[in-house]
């Protein structure tokens, strides 16, 4: 028996990356549901395919997580359809390409916040919404990153967002840890998706000096091993950890 049994889940980015390894981690720890939420369509389905491959249930929906509409119109349909909702990993992100602080374009800076913080916010607010009218609570994962907890250089925008992600996990954990809803982020270190490579598949020059500069080991994180945490965290055995920042990078960041 998986340590989510019978669990109705959701996954944002879960079309690359990150929240596919982890959408395939739910599935074979036995969750009832999962949903993939994304904006690129075809990544979906090739996550469904992995999902379906291991018998588990799923839905596919092509929604951007910044916009308050849509994910509050798929949370409805999520719970309409199965009932409640008991896990929310909110992970999909973007990055940019490095930038001097005084040279960052308000462009940049307003795309960063909002996909990488707002959308955090966002989807919170409505899976609580879900939640709160569930017997059995809830978890809510989030990915925030060693960014989260000390600057990653030429990235002050990317940097305030996931600083805010730390922040608004202690916030809804704080709130509703004795509601029944936990609340925990994850701080990744460098892991191996495509957003650390470029068009050719090559580590780009900054993930190359990120890595030299914050792993202990000199290797890339595969994102199956973030996944493990992030299944540990939606799971039973982790009952009691709430409003936490758990840094995945080997040993890099110590605090
Ligand atoms: N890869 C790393 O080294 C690393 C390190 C620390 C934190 N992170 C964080 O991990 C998370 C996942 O990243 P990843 O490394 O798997 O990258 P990825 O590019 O493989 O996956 C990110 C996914 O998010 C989706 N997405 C982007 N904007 C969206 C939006 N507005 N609405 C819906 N979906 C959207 C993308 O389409 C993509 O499928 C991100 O929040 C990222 O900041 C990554």
């Amino acid at each position: 028996m998986g340590v989510l049994e019978g669990k109705i889940a959701l996954v944002t980015g879960a079309a690359s990356g990150i929240g596919r390894s982890t959408a395939e981690a739910f599935a074979k720890e036995g969750v009832l549901h999962i949903a993939l939420i994304d904006i690129d369509e075809q990544g979906i389905l090739s996550t469904s395919e992995i999902v379906d491959n291991l018998k588990t249930g799923f839905s596919t929906h092509c929604v951007d997580v910044s916009k308050e509409d849509s994910v509050a119109a798929t949370l409805d349909e999520i719970v309409d359809e199965h009932g409640r909702l008991d896990i929310a990993f909110n992970n999909a992100g973007i990055n940019h390409p490095s930038s001097k602080f005084h040279e960052l374009e308000i462009r940049d800076w307003t795309e960063m916040i909002q996909t990488n913080l707002t959308s955090v916010f966002i989807c919170m607010k409505h899976e609580i919404i879900h939640m709160l009218k569930s017997d059995t609570g809830g978890v809510i994962v989030n990915t925030s990153s060693g960014a989260g907890i000390v600057p990653a250089p030429g990235q002050a925008h990317y940097t305030a967002a996931k600083h805010g992600v730390v922040g608004l996990t202690k916030s809804v954990a704080a709130e509703y840890g004795k509601l029944g809803i936990r609340c925990n982020a994850i701080l990744p270190g460098l892991v191996d998706t495509p957003m650390i490579r470029d068009a050719n598949g090559e580590l780009t020059d900054r993930a190359k000096r990120t890595l030299e500069r914050i792993s202990p080991t000199g290797e890339l994180i595969k994102p199956e091993q973030i996944a493990e945490t992030v299944t540990w965290l939606s799971s039973a055995g982790s009952a009691k950890v709430n409003g936490q920042s758990v840094v995945i990078d080997g040993g890099g960041i110590m605090r």
